[in-house]
């Protein structure tokens, strides 16, 4: 039935992909920061794997919010039932974005790293000295320490999946090796915040899943590029940030049902004993996860813009709008590969073949072989271009790359970027030939 849904869907996406480029200014409107000048030039944001910029529509959700329901949960008057109905109603909107059964498996939180790190702790308590714990060296250290220090604190044995240093992917024969009865837990990230690899999860939670281990997928780094699917990957978990992906500071975390009722996380009176409010610590953040909402309906909005006249559910609009911004941030990441092949004093860490375009996101982290990444950025600056140096905590890659104390640039185009601000940053990187 889900495999029949997915399919018809897929159909829809394929028919409309081609028109995002159509509608780009249209979308760019959208976004007020977008209309910020440096030295009466655009300002160009290619600070996007930092946090992205954020719609008017998420802006005036969270206005709304304040302005008409704000309350404390579980009271008997209108705005906290209003309230409430709000809250409700972005679960369902988020099990729509990871494609979960029942929006009952969304789990809100602060960020990423505060979930990783209360999720690490109660899974600890089901792990046993001797047990295994597998990590991979393309991740953030928010997918990577949490587990390490849990793993140490009880006793089990910590597994790296290494990298293949030529093109920043994950060493999947040695992933193979690393496999046994003995794992527990193996936790993965679905895309390279520091190079864009996209990495094979769907693969990798099959082999997993042989042994046994449950599979925790870190879809922050993919979410603005691609739509979450936790029925495909086949996960137990996969955790996203809002701030990502167009909408405001807040972590969405899905994880399966039978999990979140059977483990043990650490709770207080105030939170319920059933899911999804066992796992939630305090109150929450109410108009951000409204916000959060918002910003994945700003995105099926865009989904529909380009599919009119068609009746699509949430799901396949998402669907729709993800394989436009798949394909049209592929032409830009083949643009900027093309340009900068040109230039001899750059190096593009991690995929750089155009015809593997679809193995990567276009996040680029980039040397330059006279100018250190934080002089580099301060020229792209000058420039009206804004870009990140450093490693972005991916500190496992950027140690085993060698890349340590100064790191590399990084520049990443997401949908609301244009073929001339790749052109712009080109021209800055020329000038510095
Ligand atoms: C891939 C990846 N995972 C995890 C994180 C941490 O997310 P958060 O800031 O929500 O804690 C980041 C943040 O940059 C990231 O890029």
């Amino acid at each position: 039935m889900l495999a029949d849904r997915h399919s018809s869907q897929h159909f829809l996406t394929r028919r409309f992909a081609m028109q995002f480029g159509s509608i780009i200014n249209s979308v760019r409107a959208q976004f007020p920061a977008l209309s910020r000048t440096i030295d009466n030039q655009p300002a160009v944001y290619f600070d996007g794997p930092a946090g992205s910029q954020v719609p008017q529509a998420v802006i005036n959700a969270v206005t709304h919010y304040y302005t008409t329901h704000n309350a404390n949960s579980h009271g008997d008057f209108a705005t906290a039932r209003e309230s409430d109905a709000a809250l409700d109603a972005a679960a369902l909107v988020f099990a729509d974005f990871f494609y979960a059964d029942d929006p009952l498996e969304i789990v809100w939180g602060a960020n990423m790293t505060s979930m990783a790190l209360a999720m690490s702790r109660t899974l600890a308590k089901t792990w046993s000295p001797g047990d295994e714990v597998i990590v991979s060296q393309l991740d953030h250290d928010a997918n990577f320490t949490p587990w390490v220090m849990a793993a140490e604190r009880v006793g089990a044995v910590v597994k790296r999946i290494p990298l293949r240093k030529e093109d920043c992917t994950l060493d999947i024969d040695a992933y193979q090796q690393l496999l046994s009865p003995r794992t527990k837990f193996v936790a993965l990230g679905c895309a390279s915040n520091a190079v864009g690899t996209i990495n094979p999860v769907e693969q990798m939670t099959r082999m997993a899943k042989q042994v046994g281990a449950l599979v925790w997928l870190d879809a922050v780094h993919f979410a603005p590029h691609d739509l979450p699917d936790v029925q495909r990957w086949g996960c137990d978990f996969a955790i996203a940030s809002a701030y990502k992906f167009f909408g405001p500071h807040l972590g969405i975390l899905w994880a399966k049902s039978e999990l979140l009722h059977s483990l043990q996380p650490d709770k207080i009176r105030p939170a319920p004993n059933t899911p999804p409010g066992r796992w939630m610590t305090g109150t929450q953040a109410h108009e951000l996860i409204v916000g959060a909402a918002a910003a994945v309906d700003y995105l099926a909005g865009i989904g529909r813009q380009l599919a009119p006249g068609t009746d699509m559910t949430r799901r396949a609009a998402l669907l729709t709008v993800y394989q436009a911004i798949k394909e049209y941030e592929q032409s830009l990441a083949t643009r900027f590969l093309q340009g900068v092949s040109e230039l001899k004093q750059v190096r593009v860490w991690g995929i750089t073949d155009h015809t593997r375009i679809s193995e990567r996101v276009a996040t680029f982290s980039i040397s330059h072989a006279r100018l250190k990444p934080c002089e580099l950025v301060e020229m792209l600056d000058r420039h009206g271009i804004f870009a990140w140096h450093g490693n972005f905590y991916a500190v496992p890659w950027s140690e085993a790359m060698g890349l340590e104390p100064d790191g590399v640039t990084r520049v990443g185009f997401l949908h609301y970027n244009t073929s001339a601000e790749v052109d712009r940053l080109l021209a800055v990187l020329c000038e510095l030939e």
